[in-house]
């Protein structure tokens, strides 16, 4: 019986705490959002487990909040449903923040103290002013820190840095400052940037040779804000991905005990190639599977593999006795281009019973660039339904171009299983889904694949290779050899 009235007594005590989080409708959104300076708007349907959970979050936000000029609301979607769709609500919970009503979307974590956290820092101007006097507040505001230093009439810099601060105000904490002494002291001439860190150097400058530029600052921060060796993790592989570089990964055994004097010594060749390539250590036994993926055993750590992470492409490296040395040799030989990419390829098949040829990676070049011919190709996984689905069309156009006497010199039909071979290089082309089919039109000049997007119908893909191929060849789609099945 406690139990049941201290249930009770819970509950009156909700029902009657006032909440700060404001209710919106379609009657006062507009009036309401329009008048904050900032607000966060929850855009919600009761059923929604994660809005659930966030909700006592949500509301404890709103009371912290309340005092310092940030309001949050929440509109009930299954009540207000125009007024959602008229923000492009596509999922629940929708966290949008509001200007004076302009919104952005909502970037931070989900829990009291994040959300407080980040409406704080939205409250901030995009880029700070920043002096002598207050250098050192500024410095301690993140992990990473990025102080421009332009003069107030060099407008060019000091537009590229207002734009910066603005666009990147959810990931990076940006200054400014026309302090000719703090430059001087950071060791910068202006226009120039310095980063402050609480990770390697402290502190690293930039000094630009004409104006600032959004690109020269975000190439700058894109280099210096990433530790030159960390663990990568779910948290910071998007950081690695935006940069574009080529990422190293050293898998370690977490129970080796060189593992530690190994991350350090590795540090050396990550500085040695900053801004070319990231290094980052991973646990090879939690993350075997990945260590397969770049085309290593995954079997004995350590082991190293880089990966191209525009191409995509792989550049596995087993480890001997002297890891970091070999890792380091490796890598230098990378960046100069010496090491060529890792091709999977299953073995090549003893025959060829089909009219479709069956390509693995070592006979690509073979079949796919016979110039002579064109060439349509399949990429396809074997679990892949669409592909399942589109095999006997497949199969039934392959057998009428090789039944031709005409189309079977001047067309061929492949397909690759693109799970068991890497696409190779040459091929210049990232698979983007199953199926893939593109065809490589004969001659020697045309090297570029040509994208496949009509249906999966024989007739179009007839008309796609009487079209797109060198030879013009065509072949009459019987009636009786359509197959209905085009999804
Ligand atoms: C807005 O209107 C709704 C009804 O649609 C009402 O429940 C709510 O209290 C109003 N909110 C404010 C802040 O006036
Ligand atoms: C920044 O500081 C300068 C003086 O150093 C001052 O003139 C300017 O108004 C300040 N701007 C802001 C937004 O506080």
């Amino acid at each position: 019986m406690r139990g049941i009235y201290a249930l009770a007594a819970a509950a009156v005590a909700l029902c009657v705490r006032a909440s700060d989080v404001a209710v919106l409708g379609k009657g006062n959104f507009s009036e309401w959002v329009g008048a904050q300076e900032l607000a966060l708007v929850e855009f919600y349907a009761p059923w929604c487990g994660h809005c659930q959970a966030l909700a006592p979050h949500y509301e404890a936000a709103a009371t912290a909040l309340k005092g310092e000029g940030v309001a949050l609301a929440k509109v009930d979607c299954t009540v207000e449903d125009a007024l959602c769709g008229e923000n492009g609500v596509g999922g629940f919970p929708t966290l949008k923040v509001m200007r004076h009503g302009s919104a952005s979307p909502y970037g931070g974590p989900r829990k009291t103290e994040g959300i407080i956290e980040y409406m704080q820092r939205q409250k901030l101007p995009a880029v700070l002013n920043v002096s002598a006097t207050t250098i050192d507040d500024f410095k301690s505001k993140g992990r990473f820190v990025l102080l421009a230093l332009a003069k107030e009439d060099d407008k060019e810099s000091r537009d590229a840095i207002a734009k910066y601060g603005n666009e990147q105000r959810d990931s990076v904490i940006v200054g400014v400052s026309d302090d000719v002494l703090l430059a001087s002291e950071v060791g910068v001439t202006m226009p120039g940037l310095v980063a402050f860190r609480k990770f390697d150097e402290p502190q690293v400058g930039y000094s630009a040779s004409a104006s600032l530029t959004y690109d020269a600052i975000d190439a700058f921060v894109a280099v210096e804000s990433i530790p030159l060796i960390d663990e990568i993790t779910p948290d910071n592989f998007a950081k690695y991905v935006q940069t574009g570089l080529p990422l190293g990964y050293y898998f370690v055994n977490p129970e080796s005990s060189s593992r530690e004097l190994e991350i350090r010594q590795l540090a050396d060749t990550a500085r040695a190639h900053r801004g070319k390539l990231n290094i980052v250590w991973i646990d090879g036994v939690k993350f075997a599977n990945h260590a397969k993926a770049l085309n290593l055993k995954g079997e004995s750590w350590p082991a190293f593999a880089i990966q191209n992470m525009q191409t995509g492409f792989k550049y596995p490296l087993e480890l001997g006795k002297n890891p970091t040395k070999e890792v380091a040799d490796y890598v230098q030989r990378f960046v100069e281009g010496k090491v060529p990419a890792s091709v999977k390829s299953a073995p090549i098949p003893a025959s060829q019973p089909e009219s479709v040829i069956e390509v693995v990676a070592d006979e690509f070049d073979k079949y796919v660039f016979q110039d002579d011919k064109d060439v349509l190709v399949e990429f396809y996984a074997p679990w892949c339904g669409h592909c399942k689905r589109l095999a006997p069309t497949y199969s039934l156009l392959a057998d009428m171009y090789a039944r031709d006497s005409s189309a079977s010199s001047k067309v061929q039909v492949v397909k690759m299983d693109a799970t068991a071979n890497d696409v190779p290089p040459s091929a210049g082309i990232q698979l983007e889904g199953f199926p893939t089919i593109v065809l490589k039109p004969a001659g020697k000049d045309s090297r570029t694949l040509v994208d496949y997007s009509g249906d999966r119908s024989l007739e179009s893909l007839v008309d796609f290779i009487a079209t797109s191929g060198t030879h013009k060849a065509r072949v009459t789609v019987e009636s009786e050899s359509v197959t209905h099945d085009e999804l």
